[in-house]
C-alpha cells in the first residue's frame, strides 16, 4: 500500500530543524507533503506564499526531490489529508513541550478522521531550533544562519524582518 505522508506546520521560516525531519520522511513514506497552515494563533513574519516558496528553494537545495509543497489556509488540516489521500501526519518532537503541544493535536486529528501521528526526532544539533528563535535573532540584527537553509537567510537579510 502506498502510504501519504502530511508535514504541516506554520513553517515562519522553514529551519534546518525541518529540513531534517522532511529528509527523515522522505526515506519512509511513499509521497511526503509539507504543508504550511495558518495558524490564527501566531502573529506571522512571512506571508504564506513566501513561506511555501523558501521551503521549495530549501528542498531544491538539499537535493530532496519529489516532495510536494502546499498550502492551507480554510478549513481543518485533516480536510487536506483527505483531500490528498494521506493517512498520516508526521511531526517533529524537540523537547517535553512538545509533546505537550503536539498530543491533543494528534488525539484530536485521529478522532476528526482517523489519521493516525507519527513523531520523529531530529538531529540533537537542531533540537533547540524553533522559527519563533530564528525571528527573534533575525529582528534583533543576529545571524540566523547556522539555524535556517540558505536561501531563508538570504531573504531576511535582503528584506528585513
Ligand atoms: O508550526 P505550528 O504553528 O506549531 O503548526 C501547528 C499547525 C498549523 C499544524 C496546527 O495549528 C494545525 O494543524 N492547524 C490546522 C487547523 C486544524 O486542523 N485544527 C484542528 C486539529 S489540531
Amino acid at each position: 500500500m502506498r502510504t501519504v505522508a502530511v508535514l504541516p506546520g506554520s513553517f515562519d521560516p522553514v529551519t534546518l530543524g525541518h529540513l531534517d525531519v522532511i529528509a527523515r520522511a522522505v526515506k519512509i513514506f511513499d509521497e511526503v507533503h509539507v504543508v504550511v497552515v495558518h495558524n490564527p494563533g501566531k502573529s506571522a513574519l512571512l506571508p504564506i506564499a513566501q513561506r511555501v516558496t523558501l521551503i521549495e528553494q530549501a528542498l531544491a537545495q538539499a537535493g530532496l526531490d519529489g516532495v510536494v509543497v502546499a498550502q492551507w489556509s480554510v478549513g481543518l488540516l485533516v480536510d487536506y489529508c483527505t483531500e490528498v489521500g494521506a493517512t498520516v501526519l508526521v511531526k517533529g518532537l524537540r523537547s517535553n513541550q512538545d509533546v505537550a503541544y503536539e498530543t491533543p493535536m494528534a488525539l484530536v486529528n485521529r478522532n476528526l478522521a482517523g489519521v493516525e501521528t507519527v513523531f520523529m526526532l531530529p538531529e540533537p544539533g537542531h533540537a533547540y531550533v524553533s522559527s519563533s528563535l530564528v525571528r527573534q535573532v533575525a529582528a534583533l540584527g543576529g545571524d540566523v544562519r547556522p539555524y535556517v537553509p540558505h536561501v531563508v537567510a538570504e531573504y531576511l537579510a535582503t528584506h528585513g524582518s
